[in-house]
């Protein structure tokens, strides 16, 4: 016959599998009860303890009171793990779902156009891409095309950081002052020397110029950048994908005039002036919109693309721009206030 040790062992045994092989609460408190339950197996063999002779008594109160501890620590860790299991949702988690409709709150005019804009591009294979504010001479400029005595790198002109610190990435003997970007085309570069060609990337961004604030210049503004390389890229591809674009944007009834213009980093360079009813509502009969052109054999070479092989065009324009025309604001300084009257028309 089975001492008394061994039938204490042989029912620690015989908890531990039922404990183990719980597979929900119900279970695992149907395991308790069984072996530590006021009825349970522990309890018993408790009682028995009394008839056992004196001697041998210490060594089994011993162990089964060893036995019990262990059974409740092992006990109370299922018990956390089983509970953590049952408030995780059944079915597996489809994140591709749309979000629930927000319940409070609006999303900002300036986000709710630049969403839109995004949009369109993506429907022509465009994806977002993105960069840093700050940001150094190399990137914002000299790569950029954009020669050392340009106007637009005087510090009239441009945010340029007390402490210049030397910046990642940056080609070797080339100047390391740190700015606020003046211009999301920083990030044409930063792409362009990750990633090998073709290129089709929009890429929506805050930047900063020291322009005075008034009714119609901030600070601090948004630009959606692209850029698009691939072989035989034409004039005519970018008239069409700007076309596309602010027609969903402005309305089947716009107007695009493509205007010669200078740009150091395209070649040829173009403004584009645009006009709708829109436009005329506000007074006027062309509003300049935004800055493009073939991209500047030079910036090829500056990111290793070989300009006999590649081809592009690039363009920049203004979100609070396209934002006012579309809502007929004539006040630039009102999507930066927050004043929730303003914000509550969107
Ligand atoms: N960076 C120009 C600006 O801030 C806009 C621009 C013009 C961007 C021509 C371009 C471009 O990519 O090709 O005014």
């Amino acid at each position: 016959m089975a001492t008394f040790l061994e039938q204490v062992e042989t029912i620690r045994q015989a908890a531990l599998a039922e404990l183990g092989q719980a597979a929900d609460l119900a279970a695992l408190e149907q395991a308790r009860v069984n072996h530590l339950g006021v009825n349970g197996q522990f309890t018993s063999l408790m009682k028995q303890l009394g008839a056992l002779p004196k001697e041998e008594k210490p060594a089994a109160g011993k162990l089964i009171n060893q036995a019990k501890v262990e059974l409740e620590k092992i006990l109370g860790e299922k018990r956390a793990d089983l509970e953590l299991k049952a408030s995780l949702p059944k079915e597996p988690t489809d994140f591709t779902l749309p979000g629930r409709r927000r319940t409070l709150g609006k999303l900002h005019p300036l986000t709710q156009v630049t969403e839109d804009i995004v949009r369109s591009f993506r429907k022509l294979g465009f994806v977002v891409a993105d960069g840093p504010e700050i940001e150094d001479e190399y990137h914002c400029f000299d790569a950029l095309n954009t020669p050392a005595d340009h106007p637009a790198r005087d510090s009239q002109d441009t945010f340029y950081l007390a402490a210049p610190a030397p910046a990642p990435n940056a080609a070797p003997g080339t100047p390391k002052r740190q700015l606020l970007r003046t211009h999301t085309s920083s990030v044409q570069i930063r792409v362009m020397k990750k990633q090998a060609p073709p290129v089709r990337i929009i890429v929506p961004g805050r930047v900063y110029r020291r322009d005075n604030a008034d009714a119609t210049h901030n600070p601090t503004f948004h630009q959606i950048e692209g850029l698009y390389v691939d072989r035989n890229v034409t004039v005519g591809d970018l008239k069409g994908t700007v076309d596309f674009v602010f027609r969903e944007l402005l309305g089947a009834d716009v107007k695009l005039r493509f205007r010669p213009h200078y740009f150091s980093y395209t070649e040829p360079s173009y403004e584009i002036d645009f006009t709708s009813p829109l436009v005329r509502k506000m007074g006027k009969d062309w509003l300049e919109i935004a800055g493009c052109g073939m991209v500047h054999p030079q910036v090829f070479e500056n990111v290793g693309y070989d300009p006999e092989v590649w081809t592009g065009w690039a363009f920049g324009f203004g979100i609070e721009r396209i934002a006012m025309i579309r809502y007929g604001i004539n006040d630039i300084r009102l999507f930066y206030e927050n004043d929730v009257r303003f914000l509550k028309q969107f």
